[in-house]
């Protein structure tokens, strides 16, 4: 009882001192947000979990010298002709104009970076696709689908999204989701120094996701994550450690390789986990 007393006076003192609001319920996330219509906004993940999806395939593809099917892969999952599955023009109406535009700032990137794959040459092709990373980063940059109001990405009412919940409270998930967007940005740099041949780029973008972000995680969450969790998560870190050192030696196929192993790993954790109902 009196440590609770005393973490209570603790808090009403910082309150009184920094003039904060002493909610645990504080969502620090800045980005503008939109209110989707609940069935949108999961129909809106799934296909943003294909993205990522599609994204792995293309490097594999790449990976293997299969440009033309690097080719079919974006253009139908993530290019002008993939609008029609994922009911953009619906989606449309209920975005703000910035976002409609990083939108259609993706699809064309991808349109693009099929007709460049098809010319064949792989350094330009991967450049291309590095516009395409770079467009998903921008949206990200700016937008979200859930916010203070709407406390959840994905709805307790919904039972579709039949992942499991790690139960993050509302603070812990803004910032573990900024980890995240680093994450897309990290696979970014390392797509677009692969792009220009650029060992140095590659290093400097792999660095954010690797052994300093695993520690950077807090205890809180770390207390929350079951160990099937961790079993994927750890890996994953690793395996930008990985890029950083292979980056000084190998050629840039293989870390195109690697790269889209360590993809595999994003994949399978997002379609185990969701931050919270
Ligand atoms: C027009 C905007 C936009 C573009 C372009 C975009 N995204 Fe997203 N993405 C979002 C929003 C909004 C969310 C929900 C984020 C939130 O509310 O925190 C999201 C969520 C995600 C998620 C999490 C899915 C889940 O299960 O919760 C992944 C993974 C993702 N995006 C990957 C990508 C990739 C890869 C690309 C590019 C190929 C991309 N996105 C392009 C807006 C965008
Ligand atoms: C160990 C598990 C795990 C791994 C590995 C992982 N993620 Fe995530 N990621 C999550 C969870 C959980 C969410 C939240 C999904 C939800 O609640 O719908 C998420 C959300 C995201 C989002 C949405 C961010 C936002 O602003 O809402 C992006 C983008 C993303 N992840 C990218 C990646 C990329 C790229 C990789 C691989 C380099 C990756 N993730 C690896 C668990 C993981």
């Amino acid at each position: 009882m009196i440590t609770k007393n005393l973490f209570f006076k603790t808090i009403l003192f910082a309150t009184l001192l920094f003039g904060a609001t002493p909610t645990v319920y504080s969502d620090d996330d800045k980005r503008e947000f939109v209110d989707l219509p609940e069935m949108m906004q999961q129909h809106q993940l799934v296909s943003m979990r294909d993205h990522l999806n599609a994204i792995n395939e293309i490097l594999f593809n790449m990976g293997e010298g299969d440009l033309d099917k690097a080719a079919e892969t974006a253009e139908n999952r993530l290019g002008m002709t993939s609008l029609k599955s994922h009911h953009a023009s619906h989606m449309a109406k209920f975005m703000p104009e910035g976002m409609r535009q990083a939108g259609t700032n993706m699809h064309r990137a991808a349109s693009r970076f099929a007709l460049k794959a098809e010319e064949g040459d792989v350094l330009i092709a991967y450049k291309a696709l590095q516009k395409v990373t770079g467009a998903c980063v921008a949206c990200h940059a700016g937008y979200k689908t859930h916010g203070a109001n709407k406390s959840s990405i994905t709805p307790k009412e919904n039972k579709t999204d039949t992942r499991i919940n790690l139960g993050l409270s509302q603070a812990e998930k803004a910032q573990f989701l900024a980890e995240m967007r680093k994450m897309l940005s990290s696979i970014q740099g390392v797509i677009s120094g692969i792009g220009s041949n650029n060992p140095e780029q590659i290093i400097k973008a792999a660095r954010y996701s690797g052994n300093r972000m695993a520690r950077a995680t807090p205890e809180s969450v770390k207390k929350k994550t079951p160990p099937a969790f961790k079993e994927i998560g750890g890996p994953t870190h690793m395996m930008f450690e990985e890029l950083i050192v292979r980056a000084e030696t190998d050629d840039m196929e293989s870390l195109a390789e690697l790269t889209g192993k360590l993809m595999n790993q994003c994949i399978t954790c997002h379609a185990m986990f969701k931050a919270n109902e």
